[in-house]
């Protein structure tokens, strides 16, 4: 080859190349198809999904739904999340729904319709990785605005309102708030949510919510239909406010790979174009199961919501316990989701201890870098799992923090 040729280029494009690879996985890598190790590390339940939505898929595919079918969903499925939200949020036009293969593709069409290379987004963090990345993709900036551990009482993960509404500067395309979080269980306020929609709707800011935890919420902020505060409560249907879901938490259906997203009509047709270009559309199939899931789950989401509660109080009050106390884990309660995300003292490279515990202890945890630079010294423990699991889990740790 003449040394005048043009170097193969054989890489991705640099905004790829650049993005972080998944510190989960690099546990659960570590960890994964090793006898006795308990793996707490992903946000996933220990349950299989219920047998009435199992079997939903099961007949579709007997009926023979192994089609295309329309980009935004099966016209049943869609009238049934319009009306869900409209219980839950207030009346929902079919025209605002969209179905989607999973809650992360969901945000990836959101973010593929709205964001230009440069766009400056702003995001709550620490934070599920994806959520981070995904605007990179596009080539977009994220600006974090991390939360307090506030420890002077019980201790909180909080958000500095002033500091947020400093970072959403007319410049902002749009604010990123998944709540409740992940990983931290923060669930922001309505008083908090009227003044950030205000202050977005001031300077004509994006708020992209991502709502799939709403229905895992544990204490008072519940309300009488079980969901947390929405910005889909206060916002009119048109306006600049995207909620992206999932059937993967409420319905413990994270392998079936459902979503939705709720946005203003003119969204769609260049929503519509863009699934058509990523998936074309869900599974037939696996929509069906949506629909009963939708319609007749409630009493899932009610069980699960009592099961992980329970899951939470033991865990939580097991790790305020002297033993963990004295160890330096200082342990905050959170509203919702499904992660305890306590902190350890001094830990300055929870990827490197998270490795250690996956390898010497046989426990499972993702380390809190994996939510981004503000999540380094915590770690994560999702505790949708029984409590006897819970229990091993905590023995393992105790063990472990005797001998370091
Ligand atoms: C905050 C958040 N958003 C979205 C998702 C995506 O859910 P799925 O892609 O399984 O529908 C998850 C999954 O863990 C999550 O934690």
């Amino acid at each position: 080859m003449s040394s005048s040729a043009p170097p193969h280029v054989v890489a991705p494009r640099a905004a790829i190349a650049e993005l972080s690879a998944s510190r989960i996985r690099e546990v659960a890598n570590a960890g994964m198809g090793k006898a006795n190790v308990l793996p707490f590390w992903f946000g996933e339940p220990d349950q299989v999904t219920p047998n009435f939505i199992r079997h939903a898929a099961k007949a579709a595919l007997d009926a023979g739904e192994t089609f295309y079918a329309q980009n935004t969903g099966i016209p049943s499925l869609r009238e049934a999340l319009a009306s869900y939200a409209s219980r839950l949020h207030g009346t929902t036009d079919v025209n605002h729904i969209a179905v989607t293969s999973s809650g992360v593709s969901a945000l990836m069409l959101v973010a593929q319709c709205l964001l230009n290379p440069g766009d400056r987004v702003v995001a709550v963090t620490p934070l599920w990785p994806n959520l981070i990345e995904i605007p990179k993709i596009l080539g977009a900036r994220v600006v974090s605005v991390p939360l307090q551990l506030n420890t002077a009482s019980e201790p909180q993960w909080e958000l500095d309102l002033d500091a947020l509404l400093d970072a959403l500067t007319p410049e902002t395309k749009a604010l990123l708030l998944n709540s409740p979080n992940n990983p931290t269980g923060w669930t922001i306020t309505r008083a908090q949510q009227q003044t950030v929609l205000a202050h977005c709707r001031k300077y004509g800011i994006w708020l992209l919510a991502d709502d799939v935890y709403e229905r895992l919420v544990y204490d008072e902020l519940a309300g009488p239909l079980g969901c947390a505060p929405s910005f889909l409560d206060l916002a009119d249907r048109d306006e600049r406010v995207v909620s992206t879901n999932s059937f993967s938490k409420s319905w413990l259906m994270t392998g079936w790979r459902l979503g939705w997203l709720q946005a203003p009509a003119t969204l769609m047709p260049g929503l519509s174009k863009l699934i058509e270009y990523n998936t074309s559309c869900a599974p037939v199939f696996v929509q069906r199961a949506g629909v009963v899931a939708v319609i007749e789950g409630e009493d899932i989401i009610r069980q699960t919501v009592l099961r992980y509660r329970a899951a939470r109080d033991y865990l939580c009050a097991q790790l305020s316990s002297s033993s963990f106390r004295d160890a330096g884990i200082i342990t905050p309660r959170p509203k919702g989701a499904m992660y305890v995300f306590f902190r350890i003292e001094g830990e300055t490279d929870t990827l490197a201890l998270c490795k250690r515990l996956v390898t010497e202890a046989g426990l499972g945890l993702a380390p809190g870098s994996a939510f981004g630079p503000d999540g380094e010294g915590a770690i994560r423990w999702c505790f949708a799992s029984g409590i006897d699991k819970l229990e091993q889990g905590l023995e393992r740790l105790r063990s472990f923090l005797a001998k370091r």
